[in-house]
């Protein structure tokens, strides 16, 4: 049997539920809940994240078999995120994927969802090797250079607050709910990227820091709401626009500066903050000012999903890498 064939992917290392069928390495289906209830307390409990997998695991699995055509009998293998995230939500999506593998006597494939996210551009399309990548998500900022699907090398990360993290405090910080990236998106559609000027942090070699933004848009706002207390509300495409133009920054110079310095023409983002509007135009921009080619996935791929498990799980599949069912989800990465 070709047990790459039809694989079903699991995806639960946060707080959407995903599941996805891959038949061939194609993507049959692609299903995710996303729950909202996070956002009336600030961000995710991960209790409550726990409690909504165990409630949608099923009909999500349901729902992608469904829409990909196929009955349970057509599946070949079963994939699901190990490693990184609540370890809570991460156990709900193992505990389903061995108890389906062990029920039907199908192999098992543990994904690393950081390597996910890099893998999502081999969804649709086949970057040339070195592949130079850029993941920015709510927890995980790594500038990656894949030598292979199965080679990654992690070239610098962020050394406090995730990218992804800095947007959705920017947002707090002006009112705006969790999780704030893609309203900051939205507003800073009508603001002036320079109207405010931001504290940005220059760390050495390949590695990043988004503390001193957000403290740096923190004081910044105190001391504006001193004189004006309506300075948020009158101002607020502004701070959005100024605020999302140095976080930017900041990506695309270390993206920029690792495809000099290592020769590599072909790159892109992933990870959530990849969906920002503002970076991808940066980017397609700095592609064609430099000769790069750029790679940016279509938008369901860039936040949480569970095709990028599915389509990790399929070049694992071909490499013959396997999980036993004593595989345990780990809430850090081991590595790449
Ligand atoms: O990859 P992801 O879905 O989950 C993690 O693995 O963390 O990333 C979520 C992060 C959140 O911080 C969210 O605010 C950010 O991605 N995000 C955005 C946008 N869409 C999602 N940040 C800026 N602009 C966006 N359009
Ligand atoms: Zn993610």
């Amino acid at each position: 049997m070709n047990q790459a064939a039809c694989i079903l992917a699991i995806e639960s290392s946060c707080d959407d539920t995903g599941a996805a069928i891959l038949i061939d390495g194609k993507v049959k289906s692609n299903v995710l809940v996303r729950q909202v209830d996070h956002a009336k307390y600030g961000g995710v409990i991960p209790e409550l994240a726990s409690r909504s997998h165990i409630k949608h695991i099923v009909p999500v699995v349901d729902t992608a078999i469904a829409r990909a055509g196929i009955t349970k009998d057509a599946i070949t293998a079963v994939a699901f995120t190990q490693c990184p995230g609540l370890i809570g939500s991460l156990m709900v999506g193992a505990c389903f994927a061995k108890a389906f593998a062990l029920s039907r006597n199908l192999p098992l494939i543990a994904v690393n969802h950081l390597r996910a996210h890099v893998l999502a551009h081999f969804i649709d399309a086949q970057p040339p090797f070195p592949f130079l990548c850029l993941t920015a998500s709510g927890g995980h900022t790594q500038l990656i250079v894949c030598h292979s699907h199965h080679d990654m090398q992690l070239l610098g990360q962020t050394i406090d607050d995730a990218a992804g993290e800095a947007f959705d405090k920017i947002a707090k910080m002006t009112g705006l709910p969790y999780p704030g990236g893609p309203l900051v998106d939205k507003y800073a559609k009508n603001g002036n990227p320079h109207a405010f000027k931001f504290a940005t942090s220059e760390m050495k070699d390949y590695d990043f820091s988004f503390s001193g933004i957000k403290t740096s848009v923190l004081y910044f706002l105190q001391k504006q709401q001193k004189t004006n207390p309506q300075f948020i509300e009158q101002n607020l495409a502004d701070i959005c626009a100024s605020a999302q133009h140095a976080i930017v920054q900041m990506l695309m110079q270390k993206l920029l500066k690792a495809a000099k310095q290592l020769g590599i023409t072909h790159l892109g983002i992933a990870g959530g903050v990849s969906a920002n509007s503002y970076w991808r135009n940066a980017l397609i921009e700095a592609g064609n000012q430099r000769g790069l080619t750029v790679y940016i996935p279509p938008f369901e791929y860039c936040t949480d999903n569970a095709a990028m498990i599915g389509i990790t799980a399929y070049y694992q599949a071909l490499n013959q890498d396997w999980a036993g069912l004593d595989t345990v989800p780990m809430a850090k990465s081991t590595g790449l």
